[in-house]
């Protein structure tokens, strides 16, 4: 059902000083941050010849990923993303294997402008799980 790798996300404190870390010390390129107010993020995506790194920082009170960096506080690995052909086949397919799909269940625009949902991590190996549609 997944398909192709779409990027790792990292949850950082300072998105400066992550995006200074990926462009100046790994040579890699990096976009102009992009806030995005509707996932309580602000996001740079690091572009590598096979795949992406989004680097996460907190925007606006209870983001999502703040009690993550209370726990992890120079940061860390938060997510994977898999594109799927079919968001919503996905979706009802793992909710009838009994996963749990956060929030309301229903798909929500992403940071490329593509539906995505997230898996919960007990259900995934411990690893918060975000399908894209492709
Ligand atoms: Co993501």
């Amino acid at each position: 059902m997944i398909g192709r790798f779409n990027h790792v996300a990292i949850a950082v404190p300072d998105l400066a000083a992550a995006t200074a870390t990926y462009r100046d010390t790994l040579g890699a390129e990096v976009s102009a941050p992009l806030a995005q107010p509707e996932h309580g993020v602000t996001v740079a995506f690091v572009t590598l010849p096979n795949t992406k790194v989004e680097l996460l920082e907190p925007l606006g009170a209870g983001s999502p990923i703040a009690k993550f960096l209370e726990r992890n506080p120079a940061g860390g690995v938060h997510h994977l993303c898999f594109e799927v052909d079919d968001i919503i086949a996905a979706r009802n397919r793992l909710k009838s294997a009994g996963a749990r799909v956060l929030g309301d269940g229903e798909p929500k625009l992403g940071a490329h402008g593509k539906p995505v949902i997230f898996l919960h991590p007990k259900d995934f190996c411990g690893t918060l799980i975000e399908l894209e549609q492709a």
